[in-house]
């Protein structure tokens, strides 16, 4: 790539801008929808216990590794490992997290349709006044079933994203996430101080905090694994693709440890607002899926002053949280076709853009639209066909190529180069070399059992 096509990548105007878009990117219906709900099913306190450790421990490792391909080559997710090993077979990775990322916006989007038709819904006052959870419940299952509304609203996002994405990285992804993620970050304090004071809140609390390691199993590793990886927007480049806008004198550690940090605080304070209102407002289960958080919040608001106001704040801002998401994930593709295949920035949203909404209709219709759809549950398998299994190949994929294949020299200068010292240099190495590989291995190996219970 020569420097003009670099100048009209772009760069992020500062380290803080590209913290904010890294943590606008991780920060969205992974931690607000998709956290409570596998928690939920998958055994509560205990998968929260396991979680922490995958973020922790190979979450983080996976991180640092993609910013550093990004900021070295400074290229997509493609071309940067075509950079690296220049005829090797390595940029298949680059290609899975294609494949993965478009597949990922074609369902995410849908969800992020449903943010937006709860935000029209409670503007209109379908939540006013005390509302019961079954009332909640069926509201939820009119609005999903409704095959033309989960139409409308699933374009209505992808529309949105493509319009953002074609004006370009920084005028897109800056101005926004700057000033609504701090305010979405107040309003989750608050509400789950409102949840933990509601009364009968406290088993709730100890549903969620208190492990029952009984409990554990390979279908929890599994599934926690998969949550970390997806909210943390890892293991299919999209921390490549960002991390090619950074400068060479920035602390990479404190980037990936920021972002790292600031997503798994916000997926736990939605935790600690879903399980105490569950259980305190008795009547929906912990298990009950995609819907969890749509048939909570509602419950919520209802029992809290302003709830009316503070119902439209939040759906705003999740579908806000969502986009810059949803930017992230189709960037990636764009990114690739504007530098290798010389696709214009316009052209490639459009396409890309367009392909995602085709490959997304099953999804949509999958919740009652269509019968068809719903019973094979389309939506649920492509979840965990791309989150959980496609992003762990990935996650593997990069700890090898970095780790092994690329040789440690390297990519140890790159994040010298904006932190001299690279205190935890020897822990970083060891989990990207062995411990990451190897519990990775041990999870894909395990796979088909554990999702065959
Ligand atoms: N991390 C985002 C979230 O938690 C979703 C996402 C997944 C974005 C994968 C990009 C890549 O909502």
């Amino acid at each position: 790539m020569n420097g003009q096509e670099q100048n009209q990548r772009g760069h992020w105007g500062s380290k803080i801008a590209f913290i904010f878009a890294a943590t606008g990117s991780a920060i969205g219906l992974g931690n607000i929808w998709r956290f409570p709900m596998v928690v939920g099913k998958y055994g509560g306190a205990v998968f929260v216990f396991v979680y922490i450790l995958a973020v922790v421990l190979i979450g983080f490792t996976v991180m640092l590794a993609e910013m550093i391909i990004g900021r070295h080559t400074q290229r997509n997710a493609i071309g940067a490992f075509e950079h690296i090993k220049p005829r090797k077979p390595w940029k298949i990775i680059g290609f899975l997290g294609l494949l993965t990322s478009i597949c990922i916006l074609s369902y995410y989007s849908v969800i992020a349709g449903w943010a937006a038709g709860y935000f029209v819904k409670t503007a209109s006052g379908t939540f006013r006044g005390a509302i019961t959870s079954q009332m909640s419940d069926q509201i939820y299952t009119n609005f999903v079933s409704n095959p033309l509304l989960a139409l409308i609203c699933f374009f209505v996002v992808i529309g949105i994203t493509t319009l953002i994405i074609s004006k370009g990285v920084q005028s897109g992804i800056e101005r926004w996430t700057k000033i609504l993620m701090p305010v979405l970050f107040i309003l989750i304090i608050y509400l789950a101080i409102k949840a933990l004071t509601l009364p009968g809140a406290s088993e709730g609390l100890s549903f969620y905090l208190k492990p029952d390691f009984s409990k554990l199993n390979g279908t929890v590793v599994l599934f926690a694994f998969g949550q970390a990886f997806f909210s943390l927007s890892i293991g299919m480049g999209i921390m490549i693709t960002y991390g090619s806008y950074i400068h060479k004198s920035d602390n990479l550690v404190t980037s990936a440890g920021w972002v790292s940090f600031a997503d798994t605080l916000i997926a736990f304070l939605a935790g600690l607002i879903i399980f105490p209102t569950l259980f305190a407002i008795p009547g929906i289960a912990p298990t009950a899926g995609p819907g969890l958080v749509f048939k909570v919040f509602p419950l919520i608001f209802s029992k809290i002053p302003n709830g009316h106001f503070f119902g439209m704040l939040f759906f705003t801002l999740l579908l806000v949280a969502a986009i810059t998401s949803t930017i992230s994930l189709l960037e990636v593709s764009v990114a690739y076709f504007i530098d290798e295949r010389s696709w214009s920035r316009k052209k490639a949203a459009f396409l890309l853009g367009g392909f995602a909404f085709l490959l997304g209709i099953p999804s949509a219709l999958s919740s009652g639209g269509m019968k068809f759809f719903t019973d094979i549950d389309f939506m649920g398998k492509f979840d965990i066909i791309f989150a959980n299994i496609s992003l762990a190949v990935g996650a593997l994929l990069i700890c090898i190529f970095v780790g092994w294949i690329w040789g440690i020299k390297k990519p140890v200068e790159e994040v010298r180069s904006g932190n001299p010292r690279f205190r935890i240099r020897p822990l970083w190495v060891f989990s990207l070399k062995f411990l990451s590989p190897v519990v990775l291995i041990i999870i894909l190996i395990f796979i088909k059992k554990i999702i065959t219970g």
